[in-house]
């Protein structure tokens, strides 16, 4: 989809859709829309049409305006304002009745405005369905804000933001059988050709010289080989600040559960067990783009969760990468135990701090639901860095709690540490496993495993991947002070 601004009197822009967002307390219109002030107010008076977010009105053929269709889009309270939202629901809305070109009229920009309305009007315009043979989906060719000032800059910030999260969607979407750990970094390799960064794959073989024995320990039940992929961006100019950030995410393509195995019900969406791997492929893509000041390495443990016959055992003691021995009570808590490997990797190769992403626990669906990202950390500033960055990007992030107390959850008898604890604080005691690896390094653990994944459409997003961190991930290196 073309993505464009437009300066023109939003009267003069001709499109499909001209779509104008009515706040449900403070309604205004610009002196070019005139004419339709008493279009939308003979709608706000017939109750039909509040500006609630959700709503929509068309308008065929308004009278002086050059778009063949004027649509008044609820856009809630001007104070909680979510162009990005709003954006998206309006393309999937005006797509399915075979809209093709949606011109959308900010009468008060801002930077941060243009940006998130270029980011959900891709967003929105993104599908699933790309292994159906008949498909009847319809999609926008052409998008522009329209919006007076010097918008340059965001708009393609938005357009970077936007292609990149449809970008690691697409990779979570695909099934199992098409993305294996070796595809997963064929496509590593590829985005990173395209985007000008340097991508190095750690095979089975180099990862045994290694010792990565807690990572391999999973992959053993698969007959498809693991993967560790790495991505580097290095800032062009000499970096102003000594920090290197790491970004970690779990990439597990298929999740059975090992021998611990999972039941049958709902087993299909593991296939989204890879989506803390995608998400920061996907953030790559985005800053080898708009080239951040700090250094940036991308790690994806990439394995298959299987139960092949030599697939590992509850009871099998692994030995880490970081010398640690792991007793391993739950094949089916394996995120961790590719990650932890991957974090000590990461640490050796010079990461400052880090931040992981990983669809980890059942436990976080059941604390937080589909809203909030779980997000654990050993040091207040770091996980200040990534709430703020959170925040400004609209990715609602919920602090959890990591304090030593837990830590003795994961004690064994027989090895260093048991790779779950009791039946209580499942997603901490899992981020305090991943933390044993981290030691003292500033760290942040992103639990996405409740919001990688839509289980029902919403106005904005259809079921499926919803290629959350993505821009969480890119804004902290971005906004990175050292
Ligand atoms: N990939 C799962 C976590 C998950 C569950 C993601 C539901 C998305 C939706 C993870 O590998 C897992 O199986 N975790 C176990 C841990 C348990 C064995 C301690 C879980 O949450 O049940
Ligand atoms: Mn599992
Ligand atoms: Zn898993």
């Amino acid at each position: 989809m073309n993505v464009t601004l437009s300066a023109l009197p939003f009267n003069r822009i001709d499109a499909d859709a001209l779509v104008v967002p009515v706040f449900e307390d403070d309604f205004q219109l610009p002196a070019s829309l005139e004419s339709a002030v008493a279009w939308i107010e003979s709608l706000k008076a017939s109750g039909e049409f509040s500006g609630k977010g959700g709503e929509i009105a068309i308008l065929h053929q308004p009278a002086g305006v050059a778009a063949k269709r004027l649509v008044a889009a609820g856009a809630g309270k001007q104070a909680k304002f979510d162009p990005r939202q709003l954006a998206a629901a309006t393309v999937r809305t005006l797509k399915s009745k075979g809209v093709k070109s949606v011109a959308f009229a900010l009468s008060a920009p801002t930077a941060p405005h243009v940006e998130a309305a270029v980011e959900g009007a891709l967003l929105g315009n993104w599908e699933a369905e790309k292994h159906k043979s008949k498909s009847d989906v319809k999609f926008l060719e052409w998008f522009s804000v329209g919006a007076w000032g010097d918008f340059a800059e965001a708009l393609t910030r938005g357009r970077i933001l936007g292609e990149s999260q449809n970008f690691t969607r697409d990779l979570v979407n695909e099934p199992a059988n098409l993305l294996a750990p070796l595809h997963l970094a064929d496509r590593a390799k590829a985005m990173a050709a395209e985007a000008g960064l340097e991508c190095e794959v750690l095979d089975q073989d180099r990862m045994k010289q290694l010792g990565m024995g807690s990572l391999l320990g999973v992959a053993q039940g698969s007959a498809e080989p693991p993967a560790l992929i790495v991505i580097r961006y290095k800032p062009a100019k000499a970096p102003i600040t000594a920090d290197h950030l790491g970004l970690v995410g779990k990439g597990v393509t298929f999740d059975t559960g090992g021998v611990s195995i999972k039941p049958a019900d709902g087993m299909e969406k593991m296939k989204y067990d890879m989506a803390g791997g995608a998400a920061v492929l996907g953030a790559m893509r985005a800053i080898a783009h708009l080239e951040p000041a700090i250094p940036v390495t991308a790690f994806i443990p990439a394995v298959e969760n299987m139960v092949g016959s030599k697939a590992q055992r509850p009871g099998d003691i692994v030995t880490s990468y970081s010398g640690r021995t792991i007793e391993v009570l739950n094949t089916d808590a394996e995120g961790r135990l590719i990650l932890a490997d991957a974090i000590t990797y990461a640490k050796k190769q010079g990461c400052t701090h880090l931040v992981d992403a990983a669809t980890l626990t059942g436990a976080i669906v059941v604390a937080l639901g589909s809203v909030n990202v779980g997000a654990f950390s050993n040091n207040d500033e770091m996980l200040a860095r990534v709430l703020s960055a959170a925040k400004v990007e609209g990715e609602k992030m919920w602090h959890m709690p990591c304090e030593d107390e837990y830590r003795d959850l994961l004690k064994s008898p027989f090895a260093d540490l048991a790779n779950i604890g009791p039946r209580g604080a499942g997603s901490i005691t899992a981020a305090w496993f991943i933390r044993e690896f981290v030691e003292d390094t500033p760290w942040v653990h992103l639990d996405i495993a409740g919001t990688a994944w839509l289980d029902d459409n919403k106005p904005h997003m259809p079921k499926g991947p919803t290629g959350v961190a993505v821009r969480t991930f890119v804004r902290l290196a971005q906004d990175w002070q050292s």
